[in-house]
């Protein structure tokens, strides 16, 4: 059977590894081989590097149950519509591995054909030991095996419905098939339509701060690993440098907690180092996210995933993880600016592939490509079998707005994200109005629909603004529902000024297409206006 289907897959994919040899040509009688895809890091910001440069994901992600072929086509409905460039989906370990040993790789097969089609890219969502803290995404014939593939055990010694970090059989079994995917890939797709993969699906435990089973509890007695007690991941945990011990004596309060995070992470690392060997992809963890601002129990969130406090040991503990990665559904300026910049680190890449895509949310967009992050993608975005695509696409119209305008000029984006060029500011239920340094000019953003000067902020805090400094007196504005001007600062302070140009346009294949010049009336009475759908302006100052 294992044979059977891996022919016949091999076959498929075998005719499209050929046509694209063919046209791919070769460089001085040498094939040309395409660039893998990889994250780079420069002063603490990230690139993610496409076919050799930089590339930012105007992502969407399809709902849990609509990674089946019946279903594949209102998902590529939503990412059109969406215009989105890339296709975050779940693969099923379930549906790859039905019976132990036997892959069936067909789904992929069908995913790489339908994006290429499409000139989409794919980030694959391993749904395999965890997802969302639960294995319900486990093979039937691993669920109908308890003993062999234990849950954990809560500290009342009852089961809970969480995966076992500790269940070696498992993770033996996640590592075989998460690398026959790997290795799979690495045949099927020389062209890297699959530009990721996240392994595991919000990975922890509800129910229970860690496994409390006798095996578990071995463990949790013994001494901390050494990896955990480097000093920069100490002093980062707040822990003096030369404690040592058990998990008790070494993280106190925290012991529950820390103990769960390194033994899933080192669960996963197995995981994806074995996958990671066979295909270097860039590889990431997503987390259900805490309350960034309070230090809540960890009873209250998920525990164990790659929450904001854990994120030293998880870093320790799976250096095969390429980053970690934040799933927002936290409302409020204060949570969600606070969580993208825990999540951007000088060591991890941001990137957000879960958010609740509508209304207030898509502002964020804007401060992730500020930080130089890598990618944004809204939570369920296809019809998931109720109502109908273009009532599933009218929820996502806001955002849809931003990746129109943006999707075409995506390669300067991600090159201006990485050079530190993009400043922004998102508008809160309370501040109206704003400043952001460029130097020689301090750009001054209001907010509000109004078309003169009064602008006191809109009726739901929607608004946002992007300024991608190109030069000291040349830049490019784009955002919704607010007023730009400027005052010249530094060695210009005090001066007169005025607008050299306003070019209004549009990208399209990154270059810019001219619309016209705004003056008068669209410049002289507070700045050029933006209103409800995004707009691009090419803007030159000139002192006088
Ligand atoms: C976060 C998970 O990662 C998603 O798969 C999904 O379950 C959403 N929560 C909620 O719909």
């Amino acid at each position: 059977m294992q044979k059977i289907l891996q022919v016949r897959t091999r076959s498929r994919i075998g005719i499209a590894f050929l046509i694209l040899l063919l046209t791919m040509g070769t460089v001085n009688g040498q094939e040309k081989t395409v660039a893998m895809p990889r994250i780079v890091e420069k002063e603490g910001r990230h690139a993610l590097l496409v076919d050799g440069e930089p590339f930012f994901m105007f992502g969407g992600q399809a709902h849990n149950s609509s990674a089946w072929p019946g279903m594949l086509p209102h998902v590529w409905y939503a990412i059109e519509a969406l215009n989105a460039n890339t296709l975050e989906v779940p693969i099923y370990w379930e549906q790859i591995e039905p019976q132990p040993g036997e892959f069936d790789f067909s789904f992929i097969d069908t995913l790489l054909i339908q994006a290429r089609e499409r000139d989409k890219r794919l980030v694959l969502l391993w749904f395999a030991t965890w997802k969302n803290g639960s294995n319900h995404y486990m093979p039937e014939w691993m669920k109908r095996d308890s003993r062999k593939y234990p849950n954990i055990t809560g500290k009342d010694g009852n089961p809970v419905d969480s995966p076992s970090p500790h269940a070696k059989a498992a993770m033996e079994a996640d590592a075989r098939a998460f690398t026959s995917v790997m290795r799979y890939l690495k045949e099927a797709d020389p062209q890297h339509t699959v530009l990721m993969v996240q392994v595991q699906n919000e990975p922890g435990s509800w129910g229970s701060v860690r496994d409390y089973s006798k095996t578990a509890q071995k463990l949790f007695e013994g001494p901390v690993p050494e990896a955990l007690l480097e000093p920069e991941v100490l002093r980062e945990l707040n822990i003096p440098v030369d404690a040592r011990g058990s998990w008790e004596e070494v993280f106190g309060k925290n012991a529950d907690e820390y103990f769960h995070a390194w033994s899933v992470a080192s669960y996963i690392e197995y995981v994806a180092a074995a996958g990671k060997a066979v295909n270097p992809l860039p590889l990431y963890v997503n987390a259900a996210l805490r309350d960034p601002l309070t230090d809540p129990p960890a009873n209250t969130y998920e525990s164990g995933g790659p929450t904001d406090n854990v994120i030293p040991i998880w870093k320790a503990a799976a250096p095969s993880i390429d980053f970690l990665a934040p799933d927002i559904y936290l409302r409020g300026n204060d949570n969600v600016l606070k969580v993208l910049e825990l999540y951007a680190r000088e060591d991890n890449a941001l990137m957000v592939p879960e958010i609740a895509g509508s209304g207030e949310n898509v502002k964020y967009l804007y401060k992730v490509l500020e930080h130089g992050g890598i990618g944004f993608a809204p939570f369920g975005i296809d019809n998931n079998g109720q109502g109908t695509d273009e009532e599933a696409a009218e929820r996502l119209l806001a955002l849809a707005q931003e990746y129109r305008i943006m999707e075409p000029m995506m390669r300067k984006l991600a090159k201006w994200g990485f050079e530190g060029k993009i400043y922004s500011v998102v508008e809160s239920e309370t501040e109206h109005q704003y400043t952001i340094d460029l130097g020689l000019w301090e750009a001054v953003l209001s907010f509000g629909t109004g078309y003169r000067r009064n602008q006191s902020g809109n009726e739901r805090p929607t608004g946002k603004a992007m300024v991608i400094k190109l030069d000291e007196n040349e830049c490019i504005l784009i955002g919704t529902q607010c007023r730009f001007t400027f005052r010249p600062t530094g060695k210009n302070e005090g001066k007169a000024w005025q607008y050299l140009k306003v070019k209004e346009g549009w990208y399209e294949n990154g270059e810019f297409r001219f619309l016209r010049i705004r003056n008068g009336d669209e410049t002289d009475w507070g700045g050029p206006y933006m209103g409800n759908v995004p707009t691009v302006l090419h803007v030159t100052l000139v002192t006088r």
